[in-house]
């Protein structure tokens, strides 16, 4: 018999989205299997199929998801999962009426986050980092974007990415590097476009040359970056190799999300204030909307993106946790859950966005965000009898087991 690493069978429900990532989301295109099972080898999926066949078909570790249902493991596509220290003053600050963007003005927020993180070691960084990435990894996150953005110097937004870097080499995850110009240091205070300068032609390429990062990102918006900053920065990451993407029209528009038709972009992030009229331009160039349910929530603020327009537009929608110091929550499951109360989504839209859909947005769907055959091994059972119930219940960790590339990170007792 062949030999593999791990074998799980009696999935009563297994989703794989083995069709790709989802523009309009339809059941033809999902491929669930019933009564499933995945077969292990070398971190990626070997065999997907009927449970009996794969069960008896292979010879290794058997785990028996005891007819519950599972999914591709969850991409979590937007985090700040890099920094140092908390602002729960500040959470109250915005209860009490003070807006988010009222405290970075003050020199607060993302700041005071700065501040704290300059100040800290990379190996201190690393195992506050560690810590949160096991929680997510405990909630079935598998694979994880992670930013810089909270030093704004060379040798601190280098740090940041090597903690990054650690990160993926000490952890079953996959971890995806991002560099983020996310505000100007308050030294540059009326000489924004220098420090943007500045990022797009030192440390975009210092960057690049030492592979620190996948990804450059701006934090588009009134009181950061405006379109032409955001503009230079980006452009200088494709220059160097790097892709791109975007925090865009989260606080106000000034213009961001329209960059979608003028530069190759993966991913554009946020979009609480996009007009709907945009949706069609990220529908047309390939441009993943991802949207960040628990962030709307953090930011006590009535804003939506325009989910409908975007899916009316085919647009691919993909949901991150955007876990970070104003939105303390890291858990790409959570995101999910209440991605139907907040952004209106179905149960199945929710679940290709926290997976496949995440994926592209990272432009790893080729190989990472589905149960497919040569496919990374992540895969979660869920305390769910389909996925209907995603949404339906919510506020409890409702993973069973997780695999992370291959490695069984989480497995309860299913008796
Ligand atoms: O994605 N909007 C900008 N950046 C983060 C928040 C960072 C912070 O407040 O520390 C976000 O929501
Ligand atoms: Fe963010």
């Amino acid at each position: 018999m062949p030999r593999v690493d791990v074998v799980v069978y009696n999935i009563g429900e297994l989703v794989t989205f083995a069709g790709g990532p989802l523009g309009r989301v339809s059941l033809d295109r999902v491929y669930v299997l019933r009564d499933a099972g995945v077969a292990i080898r070398d971190g990626v999926f070997v065999a997907v199929g009927r449970s009996g066949d794969v069960r008896f078909r292979f010879d290794g570790f058997m785990v028996d998801a005891g007819g519950f249902m599972a999914s591709p493991g969850l991409v979590d596509p937007h985090t700040h999962l890099v920094f140092a220290g908390s602002r729960e003053d500040e959470f109250e600050l915005k209860l009490s009426g003070v807006s988010y963007s009222e405290i970075l003005a003050r020199g607060g927020g993302i700041y005071r986050t700065v501040r704290a993180t300059r100040a800290s070691s990379l190996e201190e960084l690393l195992s506050r980092a560690l810590r949160v990435l096991s929680l997510m990894l405990d909630h079935g996150t598998t694979v994880v974007e992670v930013k810089s953005g909270y030093a704004l110097d060379l040798e601190g937004e280098v740090r940041m990415l090597e903690v990054a870097r650690r990160l993926g080499e000490v952890s079953p995850a996959l971890v995806i590097p991002t560099l983020l110009a996310h505000v100007p240091p308050l030294e540059y205070k009326g000489r924004v476009s220098d420090y943007a300068r500045w990022f797009a032609e030192t440390l975009v390429p210092e960057v690049s040359r030492r592979g620190l990062a996948v990804y450059v990102d701006v934090f588009c918006d009134r009181g950061a970056f405006d379109a032409a900053e955001s503009r230079l920065i980006l452009e200088a990451g494709l220059k160097h190799g790097l892709r791109a993407r975007m925090h865009a029209d989260q606080l106000s528009y000034i213009g961001c999300s329209r960059l979608a038709g003028e530069l190759e972009l993966d991913s554009l992030d946020h979009l609480e204030r996009m007009p709907g009229e945009n949706a069609r331009v990220l529908a047309e160039r390939g441009v993943t909307a991802t949207l960040l349910p628990t962030s709307i929530m953090a930011m006590m603020d009535p804003a939506r993106p325009p989910v409908a327009r975007l899916r009316e537009a085919g647009a691919t929608i993909a949901i991150g946790s955007d876990y970070n110091p104003n939105n303390m929550t890291p858990l790409q499951q959570t995101a999910m859950d209440i991605a139907p109360y907040i952004l209106q989504l179905t149960p199945l839209e929710a679940l290709a966005a926290a997976t496949i859909n995440a994926a592209k947005s990272l432009n790893i769907h080729d190989r990472v965000g589905a149960v497919k055959e040569g496919y990374r091994a992540d895969l979660v059972v869920w305390d769910m009898e389909n996925y209907k119930w995603i949404g339906y219940t919510w506020g409890y960790n409702k993973t069973l087991v997780v695999v992370a590339g291959g490695r069984i990170v989480k497995k309860k007792d299913l008796r």
